[in-house]
């Protein structure tokens, strides 16, 4: 029979026949009169899968159309130095295979089936912020409707890159995307569509995230945008994913120590400024800050400077300035206990005016040492500098050496010094105040400056 046909004319005959074939849909319905009885029968559906290589279109002019879905089931990790959301997605794809269509009346009202995905034509839908090869289990089947509509889910867990801005951290919010598009495909041959509203997607994941981790699903937005690379136009859709931190773990364990131990510096003060401890005291509780800030370091984002960074910065730097207040009050003191230099006039008249009830003068200075509460004894070496400035003059010393007049002179030259140190006492604690004062505005300027940025 085969050699009757002239080569050409058999080529015609194909040609023909496949003519019919491509105009025709009906003449893809499969027929499937057996599926009740013996099961699927799996030659009715062989001419789909030996086309799965082929986009399944009967007409190439007309682009797939293909709707997405997803739900976010898990956000596993936000990696905020390489920039990485590791969630979890369940991805639905919807589309239409015209090879595939069968009427479920003959079948026993039998609707859909389903097919091991392999076997079928897939669209190579990826999400352009993936940053890894999509771990998605192997072997996964497609339900398949009798009208050909095919709906492929699988779960995959995605490695995207994400803009994460940490400046607010604990309090920070992200909105990372997700954007789908074919990777071949252009307009021409593949339109990507919806079939599903946001707020339905966002309602399930809702439902189904897993809510026991550290970020909170908060909206998911969408935008259609048209993707051009070089001249080829691709249809996209972009998910905006908006998640917040739950700040619970950081507040607990960075903010309420750390106010502590700035609450404990700032009463510090109230120690004595004469007594020994201050210094150690405070020296102590910067050791401890560090060693609290050591500890910390690795709850905190590994790059970028949160708010939070230069908060610590602040309260490190308001416990050194306390330290060194210490330091220079000590300092004050003791220079006014061996050697008080003589006080400028303003400074006098200002201390004067500015302790009013207790006015002191010359003659008396043991008046104005009990108005500080302090008498000569409380200052150590107060009378090593009388002596060592009483050996200063030594020709004169000398020369009065004997004369009542010289130990009375000795005497009021000693009431002045310690009236001097006394003042210089007095002067000390008034900067001590001061500039606590001073560090108390500064601590509140920092502290309200830093909750309002956070509450912004
Ligand atoms: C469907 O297949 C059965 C046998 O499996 C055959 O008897 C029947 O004629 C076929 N129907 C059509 C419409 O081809
Ligand atoms: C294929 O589709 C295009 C555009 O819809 C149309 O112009 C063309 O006639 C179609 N071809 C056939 C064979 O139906
Ligand atoms: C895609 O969704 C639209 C509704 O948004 C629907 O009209 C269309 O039939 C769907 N297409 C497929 C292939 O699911
Ligand atoms: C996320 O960013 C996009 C564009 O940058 C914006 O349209 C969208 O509203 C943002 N979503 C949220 C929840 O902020």
């Amino acid at each position: 029979m085969e050699g009757e046909w002239p080569p050409g004319g058999q080529l015609l005959f194909y040609l023909m026949v496949s003519l019919l074939l491509q105009g025709r849909a009906d003449t893809f319905t499969i027929n499937c009169s057996g599926f009740d009885q013996n099961g699927v029968d799996p030659a009715a559906f062989q001419a789909v899968f030996d086309r799965k290589a082929f986009r399944p279109v009967i007409n190439y002019s007309i682009p797939t159309h293909v709707n997405i879905s997803f739900t976010l089931s898990a956000i596993l990790e936000v990696d905020v130095r390489l920039q990485l959301l590791t969630s979890f997605l369940w991805i639905n794809l919807m589309w239409d295979n015209p090879f595939i269509s069968w009427n479920p009346e003959e079948c026993v009202e039998v609707n859909k089936l389903t097919v091991s995905a392999e076997n079928l034509w897939l669209p190579d839908i990826f999400i352009v912020e993936s940053m890894d090869v999509d771990r998605a289990p192997t072997g996964l089947s497609a339900y398949v409707s009798s009208d050909g509509r095919i709906k492929y889910d699988r779960p995959v867990r995605v490695t995207s890159i994400c803009n994460l801005d940490i400046f607010y951290f604990p309090f920070d919010q992200q909105n990372c995307t997700f954007t789908f598009t074919s990777f071949l495909y252009t307009v021409d041959s593949m339109l990507l569509g919806m079939d599903k509203e946001v707020w339905e997607i966002t309602a399930t994941s809702h439902d189904i995230i897993q809510t026991q981790g550290e970020w909170e699903l908060l909206g998911i937005n969408k935008a259609t945008l048209k993707m051009l690379v070089g001249s080829n136009v691709y249809d996209q859709i972009t998910f905006y994913v908006a998640i917040r931190r739950r700040p619970f773990l950081y507040v607990i364990n960075l903010l309420v120590p750390s106010g502590f131990l700035i609450a404990i510096d700032a009463f510090s003060f109230f120690l004595p400024a004469e007594s020994e401890s201050r210094a150690p005291f405070k020296i102590t509780l910067l050791l401890g800050y560090n060693v609290f800030l050591l500890l910390m370091n690795e709850l905190l984002p590994a790059s970028g400077t949160p708010l939070i960074s230069v908060y610590f910065a602040l309260c490190l730097s308001l416990m050194v300035l306390s330290l060194l207040e210490t330091i220079f009050i000590t300092y004050l003191l003791h220079l006014a206990t061996t050697q008080p230099p003589p006080m400028p006039r303003w400074l006098h008249s200002l201390l004067l005016h500015c302790t009013n009830p207790m006015k002191c003068c010359p003659t008396a200075p043991q008046k104005g040492n009990k108005g500080l509460g302090l008498a000569p004894a409380h200052l150590p070496g107060l009378k090593e500098p009388v002596e060592l400035v009483g050996k200063v003059p030594g020709p004169q010393e000398a020369e009065l050496n004997g004369c009542p007049e010289s130990t009375r002179s000795q005497q009021e030259d000693e009431a002045q010094k310690q009236h001097l140190a006394s003042l210089w006492v007095q002067f000390s604690h008034m900067m001590d105040t001061l500039l606590f004062l001073l560090y108390l505005l500064f601590m509140a300027t920092f502290i309200t400056s830093v909750i309002v940025l956070w509450s912004t």
